[in-house]
């Protein structure tokens, strides 16, 4: 598994795994709890982006020098340290895996490929005048969608609208940081891409 570790501060830290055929990964580092989970899992694609995120988790802490406490999912589905330490934030999809950890303050990533559809699906999870920045491309509008899943993880709450409560400022499809505000407080999310993929991360 191709892996790619970025140290971001002293802090904080994420990985990125690239996932090319069947798991090789050592899986005992992972707590009683996590395989319980994994076992559940029945789908092996699946469960195989699900270790991979696990993996790109414990190589994040590794970065920073931290013994991979163990996560569990609270009543929110946001992964929580079970030793109450420092915060986690996670995305995979097919082929790809990636989380960020941070030592004290939340975090929230995400990664989407870039699909025609998103454009269409705008009005669903953009405001107006989020709309009215875009440009019709499914680059920009992946962009947008991709911060408001990070945002929306960052704070880890349901009942979060995408469209009537997290507000980007206008953005370009080369910009490297967005804006965003929800509940009163203001977001910087980081954007790159990934051939056909935006990852995107926020630190509170
Ligand atoms: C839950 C959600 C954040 C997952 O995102 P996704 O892009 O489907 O999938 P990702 O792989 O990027 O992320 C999955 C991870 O998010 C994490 N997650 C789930 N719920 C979460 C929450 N409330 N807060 C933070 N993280 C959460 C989990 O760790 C999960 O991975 P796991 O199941 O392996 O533990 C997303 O599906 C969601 O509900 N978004 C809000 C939907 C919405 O409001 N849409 C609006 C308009 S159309």
């Amino acid at each position: 598994m191709q892996t790619k570790i970025e140290k971001i501060n002293a802090s904080s830290a994420l990985a990125i795994k690239i996932i090319e055929g069947e798991n090789e990964e050592d899986l005992s580092f992972l707590s009683f709890r996590e395989k319980l989970a994994m076992a559940n899992i029945s789908h092996p694609e699946k469960q195989l982006e699900w270790i991979s995120s696990r993996r790109a988790i414990f190589d994040a802490t590794n970065a920073l020098g931290i013994e991979y406490p163990g996560f569990f999912k609270d009543e929110h589905g946001k992964s929580q340290a079970m030793d109450e330490k420092g915060h986690v934030s996670l995305s995979h999809t097919k082929g790809v895996a990636t989380a960020i950890y941070h030592k004290v303050r939340p975090v929230g990533i995400d990664l989407e490929f870039i699909r025609e559809k998103v454009v269409a699906i705008g009005p669903r999870f953009l405001a107006k005048e989020e709309l009215e920045f875009l440009i019709t491309n499914p680059v920009h509008f992946t962009m947008a969608w991709s911060a408001k899943e990070s945002i929306f993880k960052c704070l880890g709450k349901r009942g979060v609208s995408f469209r009537e409560h997290i507000r980007l400022a206008p953005f370009e499809m080369n910009s490297e940081t967005i804006s965003g505000t929800v509940q009163g407080h203001d977001y910087q999310i980081q954007v790159s891409q990934m051939e056909n993929l935006i990852l995107t991360y926020t630190i509170w």
